[in-house]
């Protein structure tokens, strides 16, 4: 595809103006961004969800800059037109805005992505303008922040009670006018999430934050049934992949064991007379 369709981070304020939803998808291999992007996804985010859904870890935490880096090679490859966008591992941004560009921009520079995610909101916020002056772009992440989560007792609805929506809306702002071109909303009540979105010209992307967002984004595994029994309320099954896999793969090893597979379709045929001469 030519370069011209590519979806580039100013076209996401484009699309809130419009009232075009914006619609973003993980993905941490090469073929499932392949096929994101053949079905017109907008964006795909190589979340620090990674080390949930690829690697086992219980949380983010343990996620590295290699892990990150490994992995938005390979979705970049598969990628054409979607905006890619890598998120920052936890300690890559935390400790200082000199690394926080370090390791951003190794995300660009080594990685291929268009723009990085952080989470937070006005503690990150000398980091976000280290970032913009650095030309890197921020996709900002308030509301449940998963690198935040022993802080928050676990993975619970953000904002609920006043003085925790009232930091939300002013973080929003704060982000926005630090020059973040969009922001995830992470499980935050419905309500809130609708009216940070009308407050902001940049759009929100929610997860588990309503329709009233501006665009909505889900980690794969979810929507595709490949993370076993984790359904939380806000996701929506749109395929039952997990169970699927596990009945091809029993499939192929009955055949196997059963000398089912391979059959005379998958095999390769040879001159019977060399064959003679090998073996008498
Ligand atoms: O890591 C991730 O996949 C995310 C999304 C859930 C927004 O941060």
């Amino acid at each position: 595809m030519a370069r011209e369709n590519k979806v580039r981070t100013t076209d996401f304020r484009k699309m809130k103006k419009e009232g075009r939803k914006i619609t973003m998808l993980t993905a941490y291999d090469y073929n499932t961004a392949r096929i994101q992007d053949e079905a017109g996804v907008d964006s795909i985010l190589v979340g620090d969800s990674l080390g949930m859904v690829m690697l086992g870890y219980d949380t983010t935490l343990p996620v590295t800059m290699e892990d990150v880096l490994h992995h938005t090679r390979a979705v970049v490859r598969g990628t054409k037109r979607a905006l890619v966008i890598a998120d920052m591992p936890f300690l890559s941004f935390q400790v200082s805005p000199e690394k926080t560009v370090e390791n951003a921009g190794r995300l660009l520079k080594e990685g291929g992505a268009t723009a990085v995610k952080l989470e937070g909101g006005k503690e990150v916020l000398p980091q976000t303008k280290a970032l913009i002056a650095a030309g890197i772009p921020v996709l900002g992440h308030l509301g449940l922040t998963p690198q935040s989560i022993h802080q928050m007792g676990g993975f619970k609805v953000q904002g609920k009670v006043q003085a925790q929506a009232e930091k939300l809306i002013e973080d929003a702002r704060l982000l926005e006018e630090a020059g973040a071109f969009g922001l995830v909303l992470e499980c935050i009540p419905a309500p809130l999430a609708e009216k940070v979105s009308g407050a902001l010209n940049i759009p929100t992307i929610g997860i588990g934050a309503g329709k009233g967002c501006d665009g909505q984004v889900l980690v794969s595994h979810d929507l595709l049934g490949m993370s076993g029994d984790f359904s939380p309320r806000f996701v929506r099954r749109y395929a039952n992949l997990g169970e699927e896999m596990q009945r091809a793969f029993s499939q192929y090893i009955s055949e196997v064991q059963n000398g089912k597979f391979p059959g005379e379709k998958e095999s390769f045929g040879m001159d019977e007379e060399t064959l003679k001469k090998l073996y008498g």
